[in-house]
């Protein structure tokens, strides 16, 4: 089976495309469809038809581009089986635990409820690839907007457990934001503040983040960190849940 091609671009102001292609069969994904001009671009860049939407959830800079696309090359929408009625265009709906084939490479589904009630993420498995979106950016995660900081939590921990080598690219360029409010509540992890580093300098010179991987985050995202020592001395929440001193960190976010 041949490794699987990725293109990544910018869309809107801070959303990044994302084209996955497979070199064998042809097939070309579009993880969501943020803006038609530049998915268009992207993929005349890299002389690929787009085959498939693949849409995570329902929200309109992510789903903006699906009518326009499909009228254009008559491609195969796919999406979360609970936000259904809020995306354009859908032909198939998926939901967690569900496995498919594009081409030779299993995708499987996992149902991440807590930016949305139906975000849903696309795990490559074999190709150790996860597109994540709005549930889970390097060095942060996706606001609650329609689920509670227990959902998200929950949501967060069945990302964690993937294989710490998986690839994960997210929804939204907020990275550097990210990296400085990470330091707010880990500021003697060293390893953060060696990736906060690199960051400010990756941005500095238009750079982008996406990917990250599950170990990196694990070891620098304070929201898989919240059972830290250290993290919950510098929050007084030593003796309180994962959910509680995840709530607090997402609260503490939100007013950063
Ligand atoms: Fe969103």
């Amino acid at each position: 089976m041949k490794p699987l091609d990725i293109e990544v671009f910018q869309c809107r102001s801070d959303n990044y495309g994302v084209l996955v292609h497979d070199p064998e069969t042809g097939l070309t994904a579009a993880i969501d469809a943020p803006e038609e001009q530049p998915i268009l671009d992207a993929a005349d860049r890299r002389g690929w038809t787009i085959t498939h939407i693949f849409t995570t959830h329902h929200h309109t800079d992510h789903v903006e581009a699906n009518l326009a696309l499909k009228e254009r090359y008559g491609l195969e929408i796919t999406g979360p089986i609970n936000e259904a009625v809020a995306i354009p265009g859908l032909d198939r709906t998926v939901g967690d635990g569900d496995e498919f084939l594009f081409g030779d490479h299993p995708v499987r589904i996992i149902e991440t409820p807590g930016h949305t009630a139906g975000h849903i993420c696309y795990h490559f498995p074999e190709d150790k690839l996860l597109f994540a979106a709005d549930t889970l950016f390097a060095l942060g995660c996706g606001r609650l907007l329609e689920r509670s900081a227990q959902d998200m939590w929950h949501s967060l921990q069945k990302l964690a457990a993937l294989r710490d080598e998986t690839a994960v690219y997210f929804g939204h360029e907020y990275t550097l934001t990210n990296a400085r409010f990470a330091l707010s509540i880990d500021p003697d992890n060293v390893r953060l503040q060696a990736r906060a580093r690199d960051i400010e300098t990756a941005r500095a010179e238009g750079r982008f983040t996406i990917p990250t991987t599950i170990a990196i985050e694990k070891e620098t995202n304070p929201f898989l960190r919240v059972n830290d020592p250290a993290i919950r001395r510098n929050l007084l929440m030593e003796n309180r849940t994962s959910e509680e001193v995840f709530a607090e960190i997402r609260k503490r976010k939100d007013n950063f």
